[in-house]
């Protein structure tokens, strides 16, 4: 007997400035758990992302190609009326600390009041990510800091590319200063 095909699909939306291992966590772990996974990179007209739209959907693409299936793509707009248009009714989110928790459940009953046939499912973060967000890796590289511990050596890099020269000075104006608080 023919086995009968559970084609379940799911959306992970986000504006990812960039992508985190916390982000890939949760992507790898809703992948397991849905046979079609869609991670779907907001326009989000209210940040103003440090990457690109083109940047943001090519690194997302790199740090998730080892997932069959997981595909990348944009959305702009409402993101019940972006999984209408898919046929997709479920959205994955994470939950990383409880203050998440009462966004979330916001974000989450506005979806259903707009669209009830679209469910939001929540996974908890790995512990080791649950302070991290896109901001604050943005602001550790762009002061300098090392960000190899918290996003895919994909994005290291191309933070490294993008905020290099600003993190050099930036360093550089520290260690000035630092030396002129010694001289005195
Ligand atoms: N690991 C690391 N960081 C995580 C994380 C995880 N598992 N989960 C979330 N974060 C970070 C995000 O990077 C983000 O960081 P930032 O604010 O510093 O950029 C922060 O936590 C908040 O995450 P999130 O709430 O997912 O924000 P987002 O900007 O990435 O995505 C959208 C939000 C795009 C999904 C949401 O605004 C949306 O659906 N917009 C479409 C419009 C819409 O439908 N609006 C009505 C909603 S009720």
């Amino acid at each position: 007997m023919k086995k009968k095909q559970n084609k379940r699909a799911a959306i992970y939306a986000g504006t990812f400035d960039p992508m985190t291992l916390g982000h890939l966590d949760l992507i790898e772990r809703a992948a397991h758990i849905f046979d079609r996974l869609i991670v779907a990179v907001a326009e989000h007209s209210r940040k103003n992302p440090l990457f690109s739209m083109e940047e943001r959907l090519a690194l997302a693409r790199a740090v998730v190609k080892h997932l069959p299936n997981v595909e990348v793509d944009r959305f702009s707009g409402l993101l019940v009326n972006y999984a209408r248009a898919k046929g997709v009714h479920v959205l994955v989110r994470g939950l990383r600390v409880f203050s998440d928790f009462e966004f979330e459940f916001k974000m989450a009953l506005t979806n259903r009041a707009m669209t009830p046939d679209v469910e939001t499912v929540f996974l908890m973060t790995k512990e080791d990510y649950s302070f991290l967000s896109s901001s604050t890796v943005r602001e550790v590289a762009e002061l300098g800091g090392h960000t190899e511990q918290f996003v895919p050596a994909v994005v290291h890099t191309a933070l490294k590319r993008k905020l290099g020269a600003a993190a050099v000075q930036t360093a550089e104006r520290k260690r000035r200063s630092q030396q002129l608080a010694v001289d005195e």
